[in-house]
């Protein structure tokens, strides 16, 4: 039982009431987080999340706790994690798991807790009998843990019964229990969590097809039978090479016209590597694609995305030369696909599926060690261009929202080749423009600037100083220059130096890596002044 939920689901909600009071509705297009817009469609956006990360990256937490308001453990909370021998239960990443999701008002999806894989070898090896009831402890022990805590909501209490054909995957389950072990299952989650929905859970069954028909004649019977089985979760690990499957809106509508919820539960979409635009724009239109099939079913409760960020994805170990499946890349860097998604929650369902014509090749003036200015002629769309975004290969470097944007933080003395591409409302993405080249000057603007003054010198020796000033604030620095001959410093103070031959390197102390700063020295040899003095900020 879950007392707590509905006091702290009330309270939840009048904190959101709250918010979106306090906050004017976001437009479409406009930053605000997907868990906003999805909330205020009534449906949850989610994520899978990887303990390992969420542990060790701070990007990685704050990016799930602000765009998501559901998260299910991508691994954490399967059998070998769960009860990797016999009776020895281990929760401590399940625990993390839902701990952060209790901390950010996030609502946690149990996966999985009958299926084929990952599940122990001490498992497999048991007789049907045996098989039965340990499948039941499993369930009660691990169900029944959450079953007060009111943020786990619901389980995947079968994942993957069947074949692609239509026939009952011919796992260990089924070798040894037969079918039945599907509404025993089932029954057995109720027993332990009479509160949490339950659900069936399976890849390719997207669209209408053999596999899902299967499953949909399964969930019929088990509902004319008693079976508590509350909702059907469709995975959705999609590829662009195999094209989006067919009739995903009407598939979704047959289960939920059983009576049951529907939610789209693995969301990827994976391409063969490496990225470009043009795969980018169509991985978009495939995630807006199945974010309007859940807002037009009433009874599609919400959608979760397999991870977030290309960084972290079984995609590239599984299937070879493949990837780039998620809406962050690799840097945490939204990418076109998180556009759509957001403006898909934003804006409905949308019938505009004319992209924004082609920007015109980028200008590109003003251009400094760390910034240059781009325009580019701007598109037009049959309902309204909502922003473009400027790439250097698949790099977003920037999005604009007119069609002119100053780029900031490139590295000095480095090449660009930039395209721009446009966006709309219903996410639609335009043919990438021309591309233009150009390189950045060797320093780096706004950076730190280092000032040497000979203060004095004595036969065989002198002292100097080095003063270093910056426009911006920077936490570090390094100051470099060759010697005109054989000087070597014999004492340097306000900073650490390395000399090799005339070359030398000066690094900020600890206290003073904030400009201005100074630094001073003595040295051997002919009292001088180098020319082309350097300073590099961190
Ligand atoms: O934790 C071990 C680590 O100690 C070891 O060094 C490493 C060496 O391979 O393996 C690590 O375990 C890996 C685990 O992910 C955690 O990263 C497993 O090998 C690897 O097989 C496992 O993959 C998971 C996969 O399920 C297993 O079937 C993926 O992360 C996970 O995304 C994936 O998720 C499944 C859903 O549960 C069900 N639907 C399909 C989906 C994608 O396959």
């Amino acid at each position: 039982m879950k007392p707590a939920r509905v006091a702290i689901a009330t309270a939840i909600g009048l904190l959101s009431v709250a918010l979106s009071t306090a906050l004017p509705a976001a437009p479409a297009g406009a930053s605000a987080p997907l868990r906003e817009h999805a909330a205020a469609k009534g449906k949850f956006i989610g994520t899978a999340l990887a303990t390992g990360p969420l542990a060790s990256e701070s990007a990685y937490r704050t990016i799930a706790a602000t765009e998501f308001d559901q998260v299910t453990a991508e691994n954490a909370m399967k059998w070998d994690a769960t009860q990797p021998s016999q009776g020895q239960f281990t929760f401590s990443g399940a625990d993390q798991i839902v701990a952060f999701a209790a901390q950010n008002n996030q609502q946690v999806h149990g996966h999985t807790l009958v299926w084929h894989s990952q599940t122990p070898g001490w498992v497999q090896n048991l007789s049907a009998a045996q098989l039965r009831t340990a499948m039941q402890n499993h369930i009660s022990t691990v169900v029944g843990r959450y079953a007060d805590n009111p943020v786990v909501r619901s389980w995947d209490v079968v994942n993957e019964a069947f074949e692609e054909n239509g026939s009952y995957r011919n796992s260990f389950w089924y070798q040894k229990l037969g079918e039945g072990y599907i509404a025993d299952a089932f029954r057995f989650a109720r027993a332990a969590d009479p509160d949490a929905k339950l659900c069936i859970n399976d890849y390719n069954v997207e669209g209408i097809n053999a596999k899902s028909t299967a499953m949909y004649n399964l969930v019929r019977t088990l509902r004319q039978q008693g079976v508590p089985i509350d909702c059907v979760g469709f995975q959705a690990h999609l590829a662009i090479q195999y094209g989006f499957p067919g009739d995903v809106q009407q598939n979704m509508q047959r289960f939920a016209d059983l009576g049951v919820d529907v939610r789209l539960t693995e969301i990827d979409v994976r391409m063969q590597m490496p990225r470009d635009a043009t795969k980018d724009a169509t991985q978009a239109t495939y995630y807006r694609n199945l974010v309007n099939a859940c807002l037009a079913v009433t009874r599609c409760v919400g959608m979760t995305i397999w991870g977030f960020t290309d960084k972290h994805s079984w995609v590239p170990d599984t299937f070879q030369g493949q990837g780039a499946a998620l809406i962050y890349d690799e840097n945490y860097g939204k990418k076109p696909s998180y556009n759509a998604v957001h403006d898909a929650l934003a804006g409905g369902t949308s019938n505009d599926t004319q992209k924004p014509t082609r920007p015109g090749k980028p200008a590109v003036s003003d251009v400094t060690g760390s910034s240059a200015r781009v325009t580019w002629t701007a598109s037009t769309d049959n309902v309204g261009v909502t922003g473009y975004d400027v790439y250097s290969g698949t790099t977003k470097l920037a999005g604009a929202t007119t069609n002119a944007v100053t780029l900031t933080g490139l590295s000095p003395n480095t090449s660009y080749t930039v395209h721009v591409v446009a966006r709309d409302a219903a996410g639609n993405t335009s043919d990438p423009s021309d591309t233009t080249s150009f390189t950045t000057t060797g320093t780096p603007a706004g950076d730190c600037t280092a000032t040497y003054r000979l203060v004095n010198s004595w036969p065989g020796g002198f002292q100097a100083e080095v003063s270093v000033t910056s426009t911006r604030a920077i936490t570090g620095w390094t100051v470099g220059w060759t010697f005109p001959g054989d000087q070597k410093i014999t004492q340097l103070w306000n900073g650490t130096h390395t000399q090799t031959g005339a070359t030398v390197s000066v690094k900020n102390a600890s206290w003073n890596g904030r400009p201005p700063a100074t630094f001073g020295f003595t040295a051997s040899g002919a009292g001088a002044t180098p020319s082309g003095v350097t300073c590099t900020a961190q």
